[in-house]
């Protein structure tokens, strides 16, 4: 019988991840079905229970219940337990496994198919939410000498640079206008995790934080290029990606969690930039 895997989000239409997985099955000949679960926003829990019961065997999970995924896991990963946030379930015959495949499908994009190192650069994250948290760890594994993180609401940032414990990580303001200055701050690599740009909302950030950057990054992928990305295109960002990279790297981690198969990531890639280009 086919296994049934979903990606399950709210919002959720706009998901590529449907598209990678058919992709990847089709390439390692594993018998799975993949689809889109849109959840209310309070209902997390009960829609996981009923794809559950339904014949489902794991999840992805995206925006905005990566904090809900972890609570419900019974066992997690070791960088599950590091990042407190879950982008992949996994029902084994009566337990669910928690794992998360964001960092290292964010590491793996950078430095693999970028070819831009992380060891001794000092980066800037956006956001604090469940897709930054996913980040911190695999970032400072990969070497990098600074890490300063800013969120809108201050007291998450804080909370967790604290919590990774690691002299590396500090927090800055979360500026109030665009025009702000950039406080002497220069970085190498600026990650943008919030979901400001899903909903097409720009973020106040100085042009200055761009000013010598290697690369800005949106890691939350959505339709076409972010406000995010724009800003760092006028300041001056020398390259931008989109966060496409990323979205099929954690998805083969996740498929590998799943299955005990790794896809190779070239061609799938290939074709849904291409696909994403001509739109
Ligand atoms: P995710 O799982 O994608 O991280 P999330 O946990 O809901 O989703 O977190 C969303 C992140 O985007 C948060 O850091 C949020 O900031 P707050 O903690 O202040 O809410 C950030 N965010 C979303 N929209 C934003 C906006 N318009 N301006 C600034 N930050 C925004």
């Amino acid at each position: 019988m086919t296994d049934r895997y979903a990606v399950i989000g709210n919002p959720i239409a706009h998901s590529r991840s449907p598209a990678i997985h058919a992709r990847f099955a089709a390439i390692t000949g594993e018998d799975i079905h993949y689809e889109r679960l849109l959840a209310p926003v309070d209902g997390f829990v009960a829609a996981v229970d009923r794809f559950r019961r339904t014949g489902g065997r794991g999840l992805n999970v995206t925006l905005p219940f990566k904090l809900d995924a972890f609570a419900c896991a019974d066992d997690r990963s070791a960088r599950a337990q590091a990042a407190g946030a879950v982008n992949t379930l996994r029902f084994d015959d009566t337990r669910t496994f928690g794992d998360n495949t964001d960092g290292i499908g964010l590491v793996r994009d950078i430095e693999g198919r970028l070819g831009v190192t992380l060891a001794g650069r000092r980066v800037l994250l956006l956001g604090a939410g469940g897709a930054a948290r996913g980040v911190v760890a695999p970032l400072l594994q990969a070497g990098i000498t600074g890490l300063a993180i800013t969120n809108r609401s201050a007291d998450k940032a804080t909370a967790l640079a604290a919590a990774s414990a690691d002299p590396r990580v500090g927090t800055i303001d979360w500026p109030r206008e665009a025009s702000a200055d950039a406080g002497g701050e220069r970085f190498d690599v600026v990650l943008d995790a919030t979901s400001a740009g899903l909903r097409g909302e720009d973020l106040p950030l100085p042009a200055g934080w761009f000013a010598g950057c290697e690369l800005a990054y949106e890691m939350v992928y959505g339709t076409g290029p972010t406000c995010f990305l724009e800003r760092a295109r006028r300041a001056g960002a020398r390259r931008l990606s989109d966060g496409l990279g990323m979205l099929v790297e954690q998805a083969a981690e996740s498929f590998f969690v799943w299955r005990d198969v790794r896809p190779p990531t070239a061609e799938v890639y290939a074709a849904l930039r291409a696909e994403v280009d001509t739109h």
